[in-house]
């Protein structure tokens, strides 16, 4: 069995996993995730200083715990994996740091990984792990891009949003709706109850200076103003806020944005395998509106196991053993990057480092 310890530190969530592969099937070994959730929401966001500093007082106990529940020594660990980018600066630097410590330390293989490359990775932890080439869409609290996979290296980006990313739009108006953060999970748990059609809400587009709209891309900001201006009016004009029914209805225009751009995309491109990723992809409406609208297209859809979708390092690892499958390693002179485009991920694997 090939092995992998795995470190994500590139935002809120502190989490280490162990992954196993062993005939062609992933194993998930250990994987812990320490959310640091509670401590941000009372300063109303992530404050990046202090996710630093809980990163770094809690990746080593993670680490020992990781590894015990494995049943692996660090020296059975073929390679370490670690997300370099793209995050907060602060917070890739204590995993990135901590797996190349202990690489070099117990002279293992380092590898570095491309946050959104961890999260496409994770679909091959659902029971039925798609083969490329197929289209990906990949909507998490920093990212809605439609990205064509024909290998699991080789990525070109066809849509991305140009404002807000749908699970940042989630976050902004669960606020809005005095509920908590994250936004995505407590919407949901509320807008069961709602009347979702409701409210009649705008499905943003993106125009294009040369004419029409941009057919892959997508703006929530619209979205986000017009559910303000809609509780701003409700609330002059009566005394409860139909907060379900709110919910209920941005939840659902959000799903059919994301599902209408998706599968026209696919179609065009003649992509029959359309695969939905990162943490929105968690979203009981949207994986119900996708598995629904894309059967009418015959469009086969691969979406990742719901405790996948938010941050883990068990996606991390996942990318990390197919990147030791390729036989590619990184520079322990890599360092982290807050930007870099998923089409770049093959650089962190260059001799010089590109950061
Ligand atoms: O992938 P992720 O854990 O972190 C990033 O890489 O950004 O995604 C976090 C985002 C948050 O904006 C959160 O509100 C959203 O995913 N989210 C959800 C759900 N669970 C998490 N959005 C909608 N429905 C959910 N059930
Ligand atoms: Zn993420």
């Amino acid at each position: 069995m090939q092995t992998v310890l795995a470190l994500e530190t590139s935002c809120d969530e502190s989490a280490v996993a162990v992954m196993g592969l062993e005939r062609g099937k992933i194993h998930v070994l250990a994987n812990y995730i320490s959310s640091q959730i509670d401590e941000h929401t009372k300063w109303g966001g992530v404050v990046p200083e202090m996710a630093s500093r809980i990163h770094l007082e809690v990746v080593p106990s993670l680490i020992e715990k990781a590894l015990a529940k494995s049943g692996k020594s660090i020296t059975e660990i073929d390679a370490i994996a670690a997300t370099v980018a793209p995050g907060l600066a602060g917070s890739l630097l204590i995993g990135s740091v901590s797996g190349r410590t202990l690489a070099s330390l117990y002279d293992r293989r380092f590898i570095g990984i491309h946050h959104l490359e961890g999260h496409l990775a994770s679909v091959l932890l659902s029971d039925s792990p798609p083969k490329p080439p197929f289209l990906v869409l990949l909507v998490s609290g920093g990212h809605t891009e439609l990205i064509k996979v024909d290998s699991f290296n080789k990525f070109n980006r066809l849509g991305r949003s140009h404002d807000d990313a749908a699970g940042e739009a989630f976050d902004k108006v669960a606020r809005l709706l005095g509920l908590g953060y994250p936004g995505g999970p407590v919407i949901e748990e509320i807008g069961k109850n709602g009347n979702s059609k409701r409210f009649l809400l705008p499905k943003g587009r993106v125009s294009n200076p040369e004419g029409g709209f941009y057919p892959y891309d997508f703006s929530f900001s619209g979205l986000k103003t017009a559910m303000l201006r809609k509780i701003e009016e409700l609330k002059l004009s009566q005394e409860v806020l139909p907060v379900e029914d709110l919910a209920a209805s941005f939840e659902r225009v959000v799903a059919e944005v994301l599902v209408d751009r998706s599968l026209r995309c696919a179609n065009d491109q003649g992509l029959k395998c359309l695969v939905m990723v990162g943490g929105v992809a968690a979203n009981s409406c949207l994986r119900k509106t996708m598995r629904e609208r894309a059967l009418k297209d015959s469009i086969d859809v691969h979406i990742a196991p719901k405790t996948f979708c938010t941050d883990n390092a068990a996606m991390i690892g996942t990318a990390g053993l197919l990147r030791l499958v390729s036989g590619v390693k990184s520079s322990f002179e890599l360092g982290v990057s807050g930007r870099l485009p998923l089409t770049q991920a093959n650089s962190l694997y260059d001799q010089t480092p590109p950061f």
